[in-house]
């Protein structure tokens, strides 16, 4: 970051370019993972911009997933997004797979609340007509990295108040006697449009894992409809094959 070296490259709002800016120098390894950055401050005075333009630059960046900010201590670049290995062959939530491995969940609104179903809910769902959906859509991050983007559809009568969904989606249906135990999942590549691509911290256009999953209750009833975003350097998944059919 030396004075003026930020504003020769790319277009766009300043604190945009700051941001590209110390993107690149962590990708360049000129920024270690872990190491401390400076404060707010100098960033200012380095840069020559306003601390308010390094202060939105440092929270997108916070958004990201890309530094952490530790109260006191101040911001340092965050360790790469955990990459995970995730079996194909058993019906877990997400809570229990980043649990399972010691990583922190934490979830932020996307949606959450009673709706009109589109179409396509209507049919995955089996609803009948005039009835509602409830939808739960998340942004899922594990130790503050952000994972995947899941925006799950229930029936209203299996989730008549989706505000009670404050963690686990999973657990809430568990708790009712709902919890599904079966499923089919769909996985499939996908270019991330900008938006999604934001939310993930990751440049528009990257290549991410979408994944349908159906869920059923002991009955074959679906109660689950839910399409995934998967950051695709954040996950393998891993199935088990056996000779025969
Ligand atoms: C997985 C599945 C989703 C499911 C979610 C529930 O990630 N792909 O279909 O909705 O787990 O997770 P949780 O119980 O943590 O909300």
């Amino acid at each position: 970051l030396r004075p003026g070296a930020w504003v020769e490259d790319a277009a766009g709002p300043l604190y945009v370019r700051l941001r590209k800016r110390i993107e690149q120098s962590i990708d360049s390894g000129l920024l270690a993972k872990s190491a401390p950055l400076p404060g707010e401050r100098e960033i200012a005075s380095l840069t020559g911009l306003s601390r308010v333009t390094v202060r939105r630059a440092m929270q997108e960046l916070v958004d990201r997933g890309i530094i952490v900010q530790r109260q006191g201590s101040g911001s340092f670049v965050a360790d790469a997004a955990p990459r995970v290995e995730q079996s194909l062959s058993h019906l877990t939530s997400f809570t229990e797979d980043m649990e399972r491995r010691g990583l922190n969940v934490t979830s932020e609104w996307l949606t959450r609340g009673v709706f009109i179903p589109s179409p396509e809910e209507v049919m995955a769902l089996a609803l009948s007509s005039g009835e509602q959906v409830a939808r739960v859509a998340r942004l899922r991050r594990a130790e503050g990295r952000p994972m995947a983007i899941e925006r799950a559809s229930l029936p209203t009568d299996i989730l008549p108040d989706p505000q009670l969904v404050t963690s686990s989606l999973y657990a809430v249906l568990e708790r009712d006697g709902n919890r599904p135990v079966r499923a089919l999942q769909r996985i499939s590549a996908v270019n991330l449009g900008a938006e999604d691509a934001a939310l993930l911290g990751v440049e528009p256009g990257t290549a991410g894992l979408r994944i349908i999953r159906t869920s059923y209750l002991p009955n074959r009833r679906v109660i689950e409809y839910t399409r995934s975003l998967y950051r695709a350097d954040a996950y393998d998944f891993v199935a088990e094959l056996r000779l025969g059919n």
